[in-house]
């Protein structure tokens, strides 16, 4: 129901590519009519964006009763779609030169990345120490955003690989919700470290998505992969619904470019968080 053969190359510092129209106008509605039927959400998060998670109670209640989300949740959430992702980025970005250290091995379709909160000590000791043979899932969730959201630039999670987007409505430009790509104004891909939140005054803008109905964007999580959503204004009660997920390795990625590797360190704190809220910074791995 999704087409992603026809997704094209976005110029950015690392690997974006966008697709218009993939899911059909039809499907998008009765997406949308889905999500304003659920019962609940699992949570509230960025200032206004509700969401119901893989590997919730609610999730699997709001899978039995929407047939259309339930297509395209088994749609992803299978070895020979992450394949196709995955040869898609391969083929594209031949060149980019940022490539996962630790291919999977199995496609866990059950899996999740949870939902608990913990401190980074406990963080760290659910992550391990190697970060050799990782296996993948699909996270992915079903969200609705009312006025008030937005998300600061950041890179995405440790354990993220690839990342999509799928927009359900349109979203006048003057209504913000868009998602933008950013870049280092000195952007270098052999640096020392990539912050996870650098400040804004350290970024330049690449470029600026505006939600349009069926247009998906899927990313790869490189070090250097800032993102950011524009406050989100909300004019006659219209939201914002879309679609996000990733293919996430079940440890770290480490992540090389070209032949420097590079490792992720979590920020200390005693702090509870979501493990997907945790602070972490990629490093340089040095030579021994
Ligand atoms: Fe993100």
């Amino acid at each position: 129901m999704i087409i992603v053969n026809k997704l094209s190359k976005v110029k950015s510092n690392f690997p974006v590519m966008v697709g218009k129209k993939a899911i059909s106008a039809r499907d998008c509605e009765i997406l949308i009519n889905e999500i304003k039927k659920a019962k609940s959400f699992d949570d509230l998060i960025q200032g206004g964006r509700n969401r119901i998670n893989k590997g919730s109670k609610n999730f699997k209640n709001y899978l039995k009763k929407s047939k259309l989300s339930k297509k395209l949740y088994n749609q992803f959430n299978s070895k020979s779609f992450y394949r196709k992702v995955e040869n898609c980025f391969k083929k594209t970005f031949k060149t980019y030169g940022w490539s996962n250290t630790f291919l999977p091995k199995k496609f866990l379709a059950q899996k999740y990345t949870n939902k608990k909160l913990m401190n980074s000590k406990e963080l760290v000791k659910m992550l391990g120490k190697s970060y050799k043979n990782p296996d993948v899932n699909l996270d992915i969730d079903f969200s609705v955003s009312r006025g008030g959201y937005r998300l600061r630039p950041h890179r995405d999670d440790v354990t993220r690989l690839y990342n999509f987007l799928i927009y359900l409505n349109d979203i006048p430009k003057k209504n913000g919700g868009s998602l933008t790509i950013f870049k280092k104004k000195a952007d270098m891909k052999l640096r020392k470290s990539f912050k996870r939140f650098p400040s804004i005054s350290e970024l330049t803008k690449v470029k600026e998505f505006t939600p349009s109905r069926g247009s998906v964007i899927f990313f790869q999580s490189t070090p250097n992969s800032y993102h950011g959503v524009t406050l989100f204004r909300e004019e006659k009660g219209k939201k914002r619904f879309f679609i996000y997920g990733s293919y996430a390795l079940s440890k770290p990625v480490v992540w090389k470019y070209k032949n420097v590797s590079y490792l992720p360190k979590i920020k200390k704190t005693n702090k509870k968080l979501l493990t997907s809220s945790h602070d972490s910074d990629y490093f340089m791995k040095e030579a021994v």
